[in-house]
């Protein structure tokens, strides 16, 4: 690939991005890195549709400037990520944000970027292209297909990849140039019956014979079934228990009694229970990203009332952040009550 079909190439993108681009998404017409960051951060794990109608403009209202998430409590940042999954980001957008104190400023350089928490290579290149029109390129999970068919790669390594995104990037036009590898990537590059009649890549593009053969297909390995025991202990005053979670992948978030489906019996403030004794609510699916939740959902009635853990009316429960396996539980426990209210 010579540095002329590198440019004709940039000349292609350029005017493809201009006509076929997604130029009006809400974080590309804002200057503001803080909005870019936290689209960024959003659209890491998840997709631009689901960022754009739900998540994007209600964050953004609740905390509007970094100094303004700095000094948010970490439930209410939380309760913002709610559905988003990856609560870790959120968690880390937070403490970032903190971390900015007292200028609550983004810095515009490298170095200082990836000290912040939650942000790698690729959150810093976003913001220093998108933010500060910096020379370096973006990399997701579009622009590594694009990557891996303009090569005619299978698999290639994130050193091989860092690498081939540097060879092609577009030093005059960061931002647009970036963007639009993304946006080709989601819109004619596509993983299946990619339409590459269309695509600006035309000329350098080695994979445009075969396109589909590249990156090669990963091995799917079945998602492993987590079988759990869901149980939401009840008080005398129709209150229940729920725990800050945390594990890596739910932290920050509350929760009910969880636990292994092999268990028969459960413990709670010194009172034994056989689950099977317990008030059957219903059966709660959640399919995550690495696995599948199968758990039977209880409600224990504990005649007690004690202050030494901490008990959440069902309005109250409505306020918590909460993963959507105990969502469901509280949409079940809400149905339960209204059925014992009408009968
Ligand atoms: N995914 C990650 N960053 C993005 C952006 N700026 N636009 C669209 N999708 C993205």
């Amino acid at each position: 690939m010579s540095t002329h079909d590198i440019e004709a190439f940039h000349a292609r993108l350029q005017e493809w991005y201009a006509t076929h681009g997604r130029r009006d998404l809400p974080w590309r017409t804002t200057r503001d890195p803080y909005a870019i960051y936290v689209s960024e951060v959003m659209l890491q794990q998840t997709q631009v549709k689901t960022v754009l109608e739900r998540y994007y403009f209600p964050f953004l209202q609740a905390f509007p400037t970094l100094e303004a998430l700095a000094k948010a409590e970490r439930q209410d940042v939380l309760k913002r990520w709610e559905g988003l999954g990856y609560y870790n980001r959120a968690v880390n957008l937070h403490k970032a944000a903190q971390a900015t104190a007292p200028a609550y400023q983004l810095p515009d350089d490298f170095d200082a970027l990836i000290a912040l928490p939650g942000i790698g290579r690729n959150t810093a290149h976003a913001v220093l292209a998108f933010a500060f029109h910096q020379a370096v390129p973006v990399m997701e999970a579009n622009v590594k297909r694009v990557l891996h068919r303009v090569f005619a790669e299978n698999a290639m390594s994130d050193t091989a990849l860092w690498e081939k995104a540097n060879l092609l990037l577009n030093k005059a036009a960061p931002f647009d140039y970036n963007q639009a590898m993304m946006d080709i990537g989601a819109t004619v590059c596509t993983k299946t019956k990619p339409l590459c009649a269309l695509c600006p890549a035309q000329g350098i593009c080695a994979g445009k014979e075969a396109p589909e053969r590249y990156p090669a297909p990963k091995q799917k390995k079945a998602t492993p079934v987590r079988k759990r025991t869901i149980i939401a202990v009840m008080d005398e005053s129709e209150r229940f228990y729920l725990t800050a979670r945390t594990s890596r992948f739910l932290t920050g978030l509350y929760g009910f009694i969880e636990q292994d489906q092999a268990e028969t019996n459960c413990t709670f403030l010194g009172h034994e229970a056989t689950i099977s004794d317990m008030q059957h609510l219903g059966h709660i699916t959640q399919t995550y990203s690495h696995f599948q939740l199968q758990a039977e959902a209880y409600i224990w009635h504990l005649p007690l009332k004690s202050n030494d853990v901490h008990w959440y009316d069902l309005k109250s429960i409505g306020a918590l952040p909460l993963s959507r396996a105990d969502e469901k539980l509280y949409k079940l426990l809400i149905k339960n009550k209204q059925l014992r209210l009408n009968n």
